[in-house]
């Protein structure tokens, strides 16, 4: 079916990232919290928003994503949804509300539609394939998540690259198979070699969105946190692409030294 071209598309749908990857256009993807942020991102053109379940960390104050919940995701969603315009807005479902089957899964994913995701993404490969053909079926758009999978970390032993050896690349080469085959539209590789992400990206025929997995993909995601420069940590493969952790504290502080020194409010900003 021929369509407007991503680049000019009023509103970005699963079937535009197909085509992307087939015209070579780069897709972007950072993550989305709240309306504000949403906002900000979708009129600069970012074409994926993800409410990930990254929030637990960067929002929430959680060491991890395994706290999540169903019901904290949904007003992350609607917030999202109400700042985005034209993006295509990606929800995570969190950790213990898929795994167990595919109609846990289908009800998880409906509750985040419900609250204005367009597509839900969650981790693994043929251990959800179940879950993805019958989203598919269901029609609701699902993006597959392989490699490092934050909640598996207590399984990984940490936050690693994973497919680093003939083995384990193999192995990700035929879960990133089973997730095309189930039916996903987008496929995220966090923390792989980049070679192998290159080879997984030239197997399949649905885009593969890249995070720590080098620039063979077909597009990119970061931690909007981490990208602008608010997170105090950032994991090596990540580039500071701002410092709004030095703007607000020069903002927070500026304030409060006005406040204390009287010269604000002023005449300007008092109601006569
Ligand atoms: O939750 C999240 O932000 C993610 C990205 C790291 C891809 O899943």
């Amino acid at each position: 079916m021929s369509q407007t071209p991503i680049g000019q598309a009023k509103h970005i749908r699963v079937q535009h990232l197909a085509e992307a990857k087939s015209q070579g256009h780069k897709l972007v993807m950072l993550t989305a919290y709240d309306q504000p942020t949403a906002q900000i991102f979708d009129q600069a053109g970012i074409e994926l928003l993800l409410v990930g379940d990254s929030m637990g960390n960067t929002m929430l104050g959680y060491q991890n994503t395994l706290p999540v919940s169903l019901k904290q995701m949904a007003v992350a969603v609607s917030a999202v949804a109400a700042g985005a315009r034209r993006a295509l807005v990606v929800a995570d479902l969190p950790f213990g509300t898929y795994e167990s089957g595919p109609a846990r899964c289908l009800d998880s994913a409906v509750k985040l539609l419900k609250a204005g995701a367009h597509a839900v993404k969650f981790e693994g490969g043929r251990r959800v394939a179940k879950q993805i053909e019958l989203l598919s079926q269901s029609g609701i758009p699902v993006m597959a998540h392989l490699g490092f999978t934050p909640q598996s970390i207590n399984l990984l032993g940490g936050s690693r690259v994973q497919g680093r050896d003939a083995a384990t690349a193999e192995q990700l080469k035929a879960e990133a198979l089973s997730v095309q085959k189930a039916g996903a539209f987008a496929l995220v590789l966090e923390m792989v070699p980049a070679k192998l992400a290159t080879d997984i990206t030239n197997q399949l025929s649905i885009p593969t969105i890249g995070i720590g997995a080098g620039s063979g993909t077909d597009g990119q995601v970061l931690v909007w946190t981490d990208m602008a420069g608010v997170s105090d940590w950032v994991p090596s493969f990540v580039r500071k692409f701002g410092d709004l952790r030095g703007a607000l504290t020069t903002a927070a502080t500026d304030y409060a030294a006005a406040v204390r020194s009287g010269t604000y409010p002023d005449q300007g900003h008092s109601f006569q």
